[in-house]
């Protein structure tokens, strides 16, 4: 029979919500609290064995009738969700298995929301620890220990409804984003249900179930997927570099790593060789990584490597045959770029490793947006200078996207200098909604642009004493009273008639192309005598051809309230002269 290895769980969800506080509780260990700024920076890995397990839960695996035939857990602890979708390995999720963190008081956040549809796409299976319910108001730690289920019985009837009103609500939400949850004690299929269990990783309540409930999932999904092969497979999970050498921390998911061994690593364009010139193993119980010679999959490890170039998220394999090495870069290759699928036109996006690169890309090809240019690293001023390319044939693909990477000074100026708009975040979901609302914004300006073309709606008046030539042309002093004045546009008077056109516009001695509401300008009018056709304090609107109306009329998304009012002023007037105008 073959070996069986470890199933990969990863703990995500929402910061603070206390994934760290769930795994210093199974391991007996207070990681938590110890953390700069009670925050996890890196990715941690936690070996769990099944030992632990069996001493720890005994009665529940009988009860539940789980016969525990892995070897234990490995256990990955990622900071906030970010570094979460950097654990990817070849083919799929490196996670078998993931427990959700929900901090039950505070619900699902936008955060817990991408973890879920990333899951989900990966098709991992996970459970929900509901945690902090000793934190829903009036919970009484009960005395002895008991399973979770008896000890909510036991709450009073307010702290049971308190808890009740804030289950339904999770499983309102996870039900939105098609999921059917329940209890973990209620679930009669767990292949087609989402088990929530409820606990606290301060008080312990609902920890072993936790344990069982994941015991369970493996033995129940990971059937003949965790027997390891011949071939070392991995995933590097951060890099650090120095002068000579690259120091990078890594899960192995299959086979044995060897110190000496030779390691093939995909890239974005050619992959890696390099070789494995120290290494070390994570210990259990996370009590920190040993020297050692080889590693069995499933572990955690770190590795000093010859080579530089290595890049965060890329899988690797162990190859030592020289025939063979071709071959497999080969394969690398092709399942990088068939997960790097470019469109002829689109944005520029960057990340921090090939596991972000691909759930961003995931998420925005799920709403249709196209990408050009896809890499992994910070914003360079190529990256700039391809969305400063995009300009040409579309506006609103003059962006680049920013997942967990930075932009210097030098690079901010180039593309405000470039009108590149860039956007950045730790949150994959927030930076596709600034993206949107961008663009949304973006847009509107393209239009209203085009619209400008047109007369716009505006209204004027001559100011008392402001009359500096009679005529030839007569310049005066107008008031804008509303919308913008424009040089070069039509007036009229407010019986409709026409009073010639606006030559030129000056604001405080320089000319100007607009006025907008609220500014006094000197105005130059042509064939126009002040005091015959017009005179001082009247009013004048923009004089509309019955086209410039309509087009008006049918972009009024377009224009400001106050320019819809005086449109409809406009039309009033020109309804006088029995032409059938209306707003
Ligand atoms: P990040 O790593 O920063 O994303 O946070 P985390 O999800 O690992 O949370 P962590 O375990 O660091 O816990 C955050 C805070 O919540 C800490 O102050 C914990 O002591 C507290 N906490 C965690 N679990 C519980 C719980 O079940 N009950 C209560 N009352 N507090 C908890
Ligand atoms: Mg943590």
């Amino acid at each position: 029979m073959k070996k069986i290895r470890q199933p990969i769980v990863t703990i995500a969800g929402h910061v603070d919500h206390g994934k760290t506080s769930i795994l210093d509780y199974f391991r007996g260990s207070t990681v938590a609290a110890k953390e700069a700024g009670l925050i996890t920076q890196k990715i941690s890995f936690t070996c769990f064995p099944a030992e632990n397990i069996k001493i720890r839960c005994a009665n529940l695996l009988k009860k539940l009738n789980i016969d525990l035939v892995i070897p234990g857990f490995l256990f990955i602890d990622t900071p906030g969700h970010a570094a979460f979708t950097n654990l990817r390995k070849r083919g799929g999720s490196l996670a078998d298995l993931a427990i959700l963190v929900i901090d039950i008081n505070e619900g699902i956040k936008p955060q817990t929301s991408e973890v879920i549809q990333i899951l989900k796409a990966n098709k991992v299976p996970f459970i929900v620890a509901l945690n902090k319910i000793d934190n829903v108001s009036s919970w009484k730690k009960p005395k002895e220990k008991i399973p979770v289920k008896e000890s909510l019985e036991k709450q009073s009837e307010l702290v049971k409804s308190e808890f009740e009103r804030k289950l339904y609500d999770i499983i309102g939400t996870l039900s939105l984003l098609k999921f059917e949850a329940d209890l973990f004690w209620n679930i009669k299929d767990f292949t087609k249900q989402l088990a929530l269990i409820p606990c606290s990783a301060k008080t312990g309540e609902g920890m072993e179930e936790l344990i069982a409930m994941l015991a369970g999932l493996a033995q129940k999904f990971l059937q003949g997927k965790l027997e390891l092969s011949d071939e070392c497979k991995g995933t590097i999970l951060e890099v650090r570099k120095d002068s000579k050498m690259t120091y990078i921390e890594a899960i192995i998911y299959d086979g044995k790593l060897k110190l000496n061994d030779n390691l093939i690593v995909a890239s974005l364009e050619n992959p890696i060789e390099t070789k494995v010139r120290a290494l070390f193993k994570a210990l259990p119980l996370c009590k920190g990584f040993e020297s050692a010679k080889e590693v069995e999959a499933a572990s955690g490890l770190q590795l000093q490597l010859t080579n530089h170039d290595v890049l965060l998220g890329m899988p690797f394999v162990v190859c030592n045959n020289e025939r063979k090495k071709e071959e497999i870069k080969k394969q690398l290759q092709k399942e990088i770029s068939k997960k790097i699928r470019l469109d002829k036109e689109g944005i520029v996006i960057k990340t921090d490793s090939l596991g972000s690169l691909e759930a961003l890309m995931y998420l925005l090809r799920q709403k249709n947006i196209e990408i050009i240019k896809a890499s992994i690293g910070n914003i360079t001023k190529q990256d700039i200078m391809s969305a400063y390319t995009n300009q040409k044939f579309n506006q609103l693909n003059s962006v680049i996207l920013g997942f967990n990477v930075s932009l210097n000074e030098d690079e901010e100026k180039e593309s405000s200098k470039l009108n590149v708009k860039i956007i950045t975040g730790e949150v994959v979901y927030k930076i596709i909604e600034n993206f949107e609302e961008w663009q949304k914004e973006k847009q509107r300006k393209i239009e209203r642009e085009k619209l400008s073309e047109l007369t716009l709606p505006f209204k004027i008046k001559l100011m008392k004493n402001c009359i500096f030539r009679q005529s030839k042309p007569a310049i005066c002093g107008f008031q804008v009273l509303a919308g913008s004045l424009q040089s070069g546009k039509k007036l009229m008077n407010i019986k409709g008639e026409e009073i010639g056109r606006i030559k030129a516009v000056q604001s405080e001695n320089k000319s100007v192309e607009k006025a907008e509401k609220g500014s006094e300008v000197a105005v130059s009018i042509p064939n126009v005598t002040i005091g015959r056709q017009i005179k001082e304090e009247e009013i004048l609107y923009s004089n509309l051809t019955e086209e410039e109306f309509r087009k008006l009329k049918k972009n009024k998304n377009l224009l400001t309230q106050d320019e819809i009012k005086i449109l409809q002023e406009i039309a009033k007037i020109k309804r006088k002269e029995r032409l059938t105008w209306g707003v």
